[in-house]
């Protein structure tokens, strides 16, 4: 079922619509008559690009190597010869990292055109083209330049998840067990029993989850666009797992799942969480393909890439914790606590 849901950020004029279960087709009535130019990924215009608006399409390259500043300057310069002005509608249509790159270039080139995401990756839909957030990394830390620039509008089409590929499908499904984890018990139950479908992108089971999802990413950056407080709870499972990410090269998805299940056992050795629903946490991620832990040893490598996501956001790296499935809590999480989690 379509959803027209809104983001309002306290204190800004206009709010960001985001459209979800809508149509690519319907992107050319969102212009309004404006000249727009899609930005996208070699890999979605190879399966998607017959389904496109008939604008310009600028590509950019795949994956997380192109999220750097020299495709932001390769980005702007395509731009400015597609004939970019303040009134063009810039479309970033594609993963998490073509939202992220259209997003930055969007927002400061010309001091800022507008701009809208029509996320094509499970991950995006529910994550990374909501909220604002944009960037490119820098010399291997991730996000390092960037900007909270809302886009105009989202709007998320779920037919094309079908040819999303199946490890992209699970990295998704992660981030949706991340939302429904911190801030809804009943989406968590709801996974539980649709999982399989999510994974083989049966519409209404995807429909149904998507929208969950992004209402709880909704409702915490509008409480907390620039993450000083409630959004920081996004963070469940990513602190422990952007250091299994760097030291074992897991997927973002798959790291992130076991930063969850360790987050989870710590929640439980602190009296937060009973341990059945640890538990089901860990069952939900094993069930959807994902991993729940990572190979013995190495903590001493855990460490040291703990501490130095600590150095890059000023000594400050705190852990989420669940207090039950469906509320979470930012803590300062001790190194032990986490070893043991993972032993
Ligand atoms: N801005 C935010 O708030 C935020 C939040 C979470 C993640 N992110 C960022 O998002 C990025 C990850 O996003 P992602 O997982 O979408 O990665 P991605 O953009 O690299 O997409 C994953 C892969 O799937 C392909 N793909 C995407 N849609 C497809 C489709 N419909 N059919 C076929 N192939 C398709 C892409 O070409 C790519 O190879 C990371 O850089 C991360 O930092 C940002």
């Amino acid at each position: 079922m379509p959803a027209d849901l809104s983001l309002l950020i306290p204190g800004r004029a206009r709010a960001s619509r985001v459209l979800l279960d809508h149509d690519l087709a319907d992107l050319a009535g969102l212009a309004g008559g404006r000249a727009a130019i899609i930005v996208t990924d070699g890999n979605v215009r190879r399966c998607q690009g017959p389904r496109f608006p008939g604008w310009p399409v600028v590509e950019v390259g795949t994956g997380e190597a192109a999220k750097t500043l020299a495709t932001v300057e390769t980005l702007a310069r395509a731009l400015i010869a597609a004939r970019v002005d303040r009134r063009t509608l810039v479309v970033g249509l594609g993963g998490g990292v073509v939202s992220d790159v259209t997003g930055f270039v969007a927002s400061t080139l010309l001091r800022g055109v507008p701009f809208a995401f029509a996320p094509t990756s499970l991950l995006a839909q529910v994550d990374a083209a909501i909220g604002g957030k944009n960037g490119v990394n820098l010399d291997g830390f991730k996000n390092l330049i960037g900007t909270v620039t809302q886009p105009e509008f989202v709007l998320a089409d779920h037919r094309v998840l079908e040819t999303l590929p199946a490890a992209e499908r699970r990295s998704g499904v992660a981030e949706v067990i991340k939302a429904a984890a911190i801030g809804d018990a009943a989406l968590f139950t709801l996974l539980e029993a649709d999982v399989d479908a999510v994974l083989a992108c049966a519409r209404p089971a995807v429909a149904r989850v998507v929208e969950r999802a992004v209402r709880i990413k909704l409702r915490l950056v509008a409480a907390d666009e620039r993450d000083d407080a409630d959004r920081r709870l996004l963070n469940f499972g990513h602190t422990l797992g952007h250091a299994v990410e760097r030291v074992f090269g897991f997927s973002h998805g798959e790291a992130v799942a076991i930063g969850m299940v360790a987050a989870a056992r710590v929640s439980v050795a602190r009296g937060l969480l009973a341990r059945g629903d640890a538990e089901r946490i860990e069952r939900l991620v094993r069930r959807a393909g994902l991993p729940a832990a990572c190979p013995p040893g190495r903590w001493a490598d855990l460490l040291a890439a703990i501490e130095v996501d600590k150095k890059r956001v000023g000594g400050r790296q705190s852990g989420v914790l669940v207090r039950g499935i469906g509320e979470a809590i930012v803590a300062d999480v001790a190194d032990g606590e986490w070893q043991e989690a993972l032993a």
